[in-house]
């Protein structure tokens, strides 16, 4: 091979690349969100429409207008399913513009708790807090923050559907913030442990599989980083370390 033609891979040829990269990226992800917000509205339309056609058939009582019920809320039904999975495409691609605030984590998982506690209550789910006294305040986007406890919670409720313990615990170690959500619930197998950040992947019927791959963003966004340790039959623990708030005088 000719030595001119071999290809370059200097610093800025690599760097050309990853912008190229980067540009590709974003415009994909956006097409991708242009394309959910698309179809949000008829699909609406045709939710609406169906409820309608619902209400109607509910009126008739022929063997054939039950059976035309049945299908059309079999049909009503799935377009509950796609709603969801819009809203949560759309949740995941939204993350990446913060506002980020110096904030106490216990601040956060109290206003979680009072928001969840009565959910909690009803499936028999004893939230359990730990939280360190004066933990340093971290840069975050709160909203964001209530958004990951949340997927996580639901997470550990769907892992223990015959109720358990969630214990949310706050500390710190080796000068980071430490935010650790743990559950008795029904654990994870390696396989599912080496595939549960990909986007898109779920072992539950009706899953987006966003939850988690949402999750990790946002704390990856924040220059955090998670991590997960799970045991089938005995629960798991996904632990969240984020740096700690330059200005964090209190
Ligand atoms: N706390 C947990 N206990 C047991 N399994 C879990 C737990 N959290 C996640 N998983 C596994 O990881 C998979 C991926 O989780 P993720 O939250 O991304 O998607 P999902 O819960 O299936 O769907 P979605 O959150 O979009 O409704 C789950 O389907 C489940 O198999
Ligand atoms: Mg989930």
């Amino acid at each position: 091979m000719d030595p001119k033609q071999q290809p370059q891979t200097d610093h800025h040829t690599l760097a050309r690349d990853h912008e190229r990269l980067q540009s590709q990226y974003a415009e994909i992800a956006s097409l991708a969100g242009g394309l959910a917000h698309e179809i949000r509205n008829p699909l609406s339309t045709i939710a609406l429409n169906l409820d309608l056609l619902l209400e109607d058939l509910a009126a008739g009582d022929s063997p054939r207008e039950r059976r035309m019920l049945q299908k059309v809320a079999t049909v009503r039904k799935q377009c509950v399913n796609l709603e969801r999975l819009l809203n949560d495409f759309l949740q995941f691609a939204r993350v990446g513009t913060l506002e980020q605030e110096p904030a106490d984590l216990n601040v956060l998982v109290k206003e979680f708790i009072d928001f969840y506690q009565p959910q909690a209550k009803e499936q028999g789910i004893e939230i359990s807090p730990h939280l360190a006294a004066n933990l340093p305040l971290v840069n975050i986007d709160f909203r964001l923050f209530l958004q990951v406890l949340t997927n996580l919670s639901r997470n550990a409720q769907q892992a223990m559907p015959r109720g358990g313990v969630l214990e949310l615990q706050t500390y710190t170690r080796d000068d980071r913030v430490m935010l650790d959500i743990i559950d008795t619930g029904e654990g994870m197998t390696v396989e599912t442990q080496a595939k549960m950040f990909d986007t898109f992947f779920s072992t539950k019927q009706d899953g987006s599989g966003l939850g988690l791959p949402t999750v990790q963003k946002i704390v990856e966004v924040h220059g955090g980083t998670i991590h997960c340790d799970s045991e089938p039959g005995r629960g798991t623990r996904f632990s969240i370390q984020l740096p700690i708030a330059t200005n964090s005088k209190r």
